[in-house]
This record gives C-alpha cells, structure tokens and sequence, in this order.
C-alpha cells in the first residue's frame, strides 16, 4: 500500500476517485521526445520502437505522450511503432501559431483513420494557458475544430487539451474544460520549489485541485483525467527546496507517481529519457535531466510499483 497521510486519503475520498473501488491502478505512462542526438536529427520509427520496447521492458508501460504532429513527421513516423508495439498514444498538437496549427492537423488528420486503435486521445497544445498565448475560450475554440476534423473522418477519439493544474483550478480554463472529452493536468512540485518530503502531498494537493474543479465544471466524474506531466529532476540546480538529484527523484518516483497510480489516477511522467541536447535556461541545465531513464535506455532506479523491498 502506498503510505499516504489521512489528509490525502479524505481529499480523495471527497473529490470522488471512488472509482477507483476496486482498486484498479491508473495507467502509467511517458512523454516521449522525438529528436535523438541534437534538435536537428528526428526519431526513426525504428528509433521509436527501440524507445517504446525499453519503456514496456523497465516499466510494463505501453502508453506514451508527443506534442506535435508535423515536426519530424512525428505522427507518421511514431505510428507504425506503436503498432508495431501493441503500444498506444496521446496525440498532441502544437496549437500556435494559427499557420503552424494547420499543418499540425493535416499531419494529424492524413493517417489517423488507420492509426486510430494506436491514438487514445489528442490534446490541443500544451500549456498554452500557463504561456498566455491563448485564453480559455480561444483553446476551447481550436479543441472543437479539431473534434470536427475527427468527426468527419468518422472516428470519435477523445479531443482535449493539457495545461497546468493551477489554470484548471482557479477557472481559467473554463471554457476548454467544457469542450473537451479528455483533460490532463501537469504538476512540477519542483517548479514550485518543494522540499523533497513535501512533494508528494503537494502533487496530490495539485492534482485533486485541479480534478474536483474539473468535475464541477463537467457536472460529472465520468471524464478521461490524468496527470498529463509529473516528476522529479536528477540533475540541474536547486529551485528554492526543491533539491534536483537521483535520490529525491527516486524518493518522488515510489511516493508521488506509484502512489497516484495506487490511487487510480493514470499519469503521464515527463519524461521516459533524458534529452541532454536541450539548452540550459537561465544558468539551469535542469531540462537534461528528468528522464526516468538516461539517454542510453539505463533506468536511473527500479521503475516499478510500489518500491520493490529488499
Ligand atoms: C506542503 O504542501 C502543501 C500542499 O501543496 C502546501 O499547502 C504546504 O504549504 C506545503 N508545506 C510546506 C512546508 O511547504
């Protein structure tokens, strides 16, 4: 069992993850990045069956996340891999700007009509809320247009959007959570400086913000819901009390992301290999480092759940 507070067991309680009665445990799964060596060189869709059989092999997760369509032909490119796999997909598209949308959505609507057991879901951008490049209502107008693409190829994959627990919980996002069909929520109790030992009760303090708001606006449970991007560094520079390293990482990964999971709530961990490629911002190489895995394929610790005991 996954040692939790009672404050975190009377949150959930009230906020209806009843759902969860039989126990079952969310799905997990990985935001996958689609360059391999630098930004230049794209994935292969032999590169992308490598990556999705480590995932499945370390973690037993068939189920990962990308957030365009059109850059490296990623759509194309990752979909026969993932049949290949028997692995699925949330589907993302780069929502901005309007010109780049557009193909965003040929390169999405072209194959997924013979893709669409491999695609669970498609989000609308990516915390476009939290980057104020779109508000609310402009996010709830491009989630319907592509609902009417995917409606017109006659298939009905859920459409939704993925952005900050914060704008979700404070009603910002109010107008996209009422269009969507699929919602995921992220939390980074290391962007929000935590201390190690409080990050767990700070992401499940996130996440049931976020997910009762959503209910209410819904006036239902019955929605797709997920973390739609979690985890703790393992390099990079301190953020407040927030200490990047392998151990708190695997502190986070047992208690935050096993224990959400064992609450049945599915959750997307960011990200399944480190991308040493990526710049340092502001003097913080930190964005190198939040693969559960090194760029190798070398899980960082046993990612299993619950903790192994030894
Ligand atoms: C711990 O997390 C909770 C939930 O996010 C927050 O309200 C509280 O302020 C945090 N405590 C500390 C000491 O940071």
């Amino acid at each position: 069992m996954p040692s939790f507070t009672t404050f975190l067991k009377a949150a959930l309680l009230a906020f209806s993850i009843a759902a969860n009665a039989q126990g079952t445990p969310g799905t997990l799964g990985f935001a996958l990045g689609i360059h391999k060596i630098n930004d230049e060189t794209c994935k292969t869709t032999e590169d992308f069956v490598a990556d999705l059989k480590l995932i499945k092999e370390k973690t037993g997760s068939s189920v990962v996340r990308i957030y365009t369509t059109s850059q490296c032909e990623a759509f194309k490119t990752l979909m026969p891999a993932l049949k290949e796999t028997g692995s699925t997909a949330v589907v993302g598209l780069w929502a901005t700007p309007p010109d780049h949308f557009l193909k965003e959505i040929a390169a999405l609507t072209g194959d997924l009509k013979e893709y669409a057991d491999q695609v669970v879901g498609i989000t609308v951008g990516s915390e476009h809320l939290y980057r104020k490049e779109l508000t609310g209502q402009e996010l709830a107008d491009l989630i319907k247009k592509v609902q009417g693409e995917v409606k017109t190829l006659g298939l009905d994959t859920p459409v939704g959007f993925a952005d900050s627990w914060n704008l979700m919980a404070d009603g910002s996002a109010n107008p996209a959570i009422k269009q969507s069909d699929i919602i995921l929520a992220n939390a980074f109790s290391y962007w929000q400086g935590s201390k190690i030992t409080n990050s767990t009760q700070m992401l499940f303090d996130d996440i049931m913000q976020a997910l009762q708001h959503v209910q209410d606006v819904k006036g239902t449970i019955d929605i797709p819901f997920w973390v739609g991007e979690t985890n703790w560094p393992t390099g990079g520079k301190n953020f407040e009390d927030a200490v990047p390293n392998k151990d708190n990482a695997e502190t986070y990964w047992y208690s935050a992301v096993c224990g959400m999971l064992g609450w049945g709530v599915n959750t997307f961990v960011f990200e399944a290999f480190d991308e040493p490629w990526k710049p340092a911002e502001k003097n913080n190489d930190v964005e190198q480092h939040w693969g559960v895995m090194t760029v190798d394929g070398e899980p960082k610790w046993d990612l299993v759940c619950p903790k192994p005991s030894n």
